[in-house]
């Protein structure tokens, strides 16, 4: 008689309206492929082509009908997923210090599934995927201060596994285009990997996650590419008569 473990599930939610074509999904994808590659179920949405409205806030779901959200939209597809996945993927770019609205919208109508006296029964890992235009890192502390405030539970039922962030990512897809993938391929090997990495040890290391968001020039040389940039762009758009 042989014996097959279920495969571990994940569900990633990309909240970027580029979807498939943005930043966040150049980090996003290959940390999936690698999750794949290690044997792991990866799902993924995004909030672009599911309609999920804002949390009404009537608690109904907890003090009504425990458990159930009154709304009626797109988050019947992904509550069952995200109550029963081994691993959470929340992605996003960085818009005002947080997540976009989208994804948030998302994260607050989990309410159903976080019903008092429920917890604890899904030992749960938690990611964040996020890239931004600036070259600071820092420029995530507050989106990593949510992940950790909302997933470092005390009743163990979830943990946050580590974050895959990528700033100056703006710059990377001009790397990429002016063919200087040097630098730019040790990011995504390094996401790839972390994606094996979270399916077989259960945590993404610092080193890995550093590897991904390696500065990849000085700070001052990128912010006066990206000055050239937008003086390009807005010369193009003159143009073009817009
Ligand atoms: C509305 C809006 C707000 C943004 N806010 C920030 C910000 O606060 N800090 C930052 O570094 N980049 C900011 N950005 C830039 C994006 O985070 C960055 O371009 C990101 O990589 C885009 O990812 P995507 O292509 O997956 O959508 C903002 C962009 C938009 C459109």
């Amino acid at each position: 008689m042989s014996f097959r473990m279920a495969a571990m599930k994940a569900i990633a939610i990309n909240g970027s309206p580029h979807m498939d074509e943005g930043n966040t999904a150049m980090i996003l994808n290959p940390f999936l492929e690698g999750l794949k590659e290690a044997g792991c179920d990866a799902e993924l949405f995004y909030t672009r082509k599911l309609k999920i409205g804002p949390c009404n806030g009537d608690m109904s779901c907890w003090f009504i009908n425990p458990g159930v959200c009154a709304q009626k939209d797109d988050m019947e597809i992904l509550a069952p997923r995200l109550k029963e996945a081994d691993i959470i993927i929340w992605a996003s770019p960085v818009y005002y210090s947080g997540v976009t609205g989208p994804l948030k919208n998302i994260m607050d109508r989990q309410l159903p599934i976080h019903v008092l006296g429920s917890m604890g029964e899904n030992k749960q890992k938690i990611v964040l995927v996020s890239t931004c235009g600036d070259w600071d890192i820092s420029m995530f502390d507050p989106l990593l201060m949510q992940m950790k405030a909302l997933y470092s539970r005390p009743d163990g039922s979830s943990s946050f596994a580590g974050a895959l962030l990528r700033p100056m990512a703006d710059g990377v897809k001009e790397m990429i285009k002016a063919g200087e993938t040097g630098l730019v391929d040790g990011v995504f090997l390094a996401a790839r990997e972390a994606g094996r990495q979270l399916a077989r040890e259960g945590i993404i290391s610092e080193e890995l996650q550093q590897k991904v968001s390696r500065p990849l020039m000085p700070r001052e040389a990128y912010y006066k590419a990206a000055q050239m940039m937008m003086d390009e762009m807005k010369k193009a758009i003159k143009k073009a008569g817009k």
